[in-house]
C-alpha cells in the first residue's frame, strides 16, 4: 500500500486514494488557517488545497492545470491540488505559508 508522509506522520492509503480525503480521514489537512472553511470542497476551482508533492501520482488534471496557472499561483511553483491528486505509490507533502499555500518559507 502506498504511503503519503507529510508533518512528520505517515498514512497507508489505497492505490489510487484521493490526496485531499486520505489527509482528512487522518485528521490532517491540505489548508492552512481559514481556508480549511473557505474552500471549493474539492471541485479544483479554489486553489487552497495546494501542496508540494514529490513520488508516484496521477497526472495534473485539466481544472488542475488551469488553477495553478492562475494568480496568486503559477505555473513555476510546481504545485498540486491535493483534491485532484490520486496516490499510486509513495509520496511525500510538503504544505507552505499563505491563504493558497504559495508562499515558500
Ligand atoms: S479544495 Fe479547492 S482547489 Fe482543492
Amino acid at each position: 500500500m502506498p504511503t503519503i508522509s507529510f508533518e512528520g506522520k505517515s498514512i497507508e492509503v489505497t492505490k489510487g486514494a484521493n490526496l485531499k480525503k486520505a489527509l482528512k480521514k487522518a485528521n490532517l489537512s491540505p489548508y492552512n488557517g481559514i481556508s480549511s472553511i473557505l474552500n471549493c470542497h474539492g471541485i479544483g476551482s479554489c486553489g487552497t488545497c495546494a501542496v508540494a508533492v514529490s513520488g508516484l501520482t496521477s497526472e495534473p488534471t485539466k481544472i488542475e492545470k488551469w488553477r495553478l496557472n492562475f494568480p496568486p499561483h503559477k505555473t513555476s511553483n510546481k504545485l498540486r491540488l491535493a483534491c485532484q491528486v490520486k496516490i499510486l505509490g509513495d509520496v511525500k507533502i510538503q504544505k507552505f505559508d499563505g491563504f493558497w499555500g504559495n508562499i515558500k518559507r
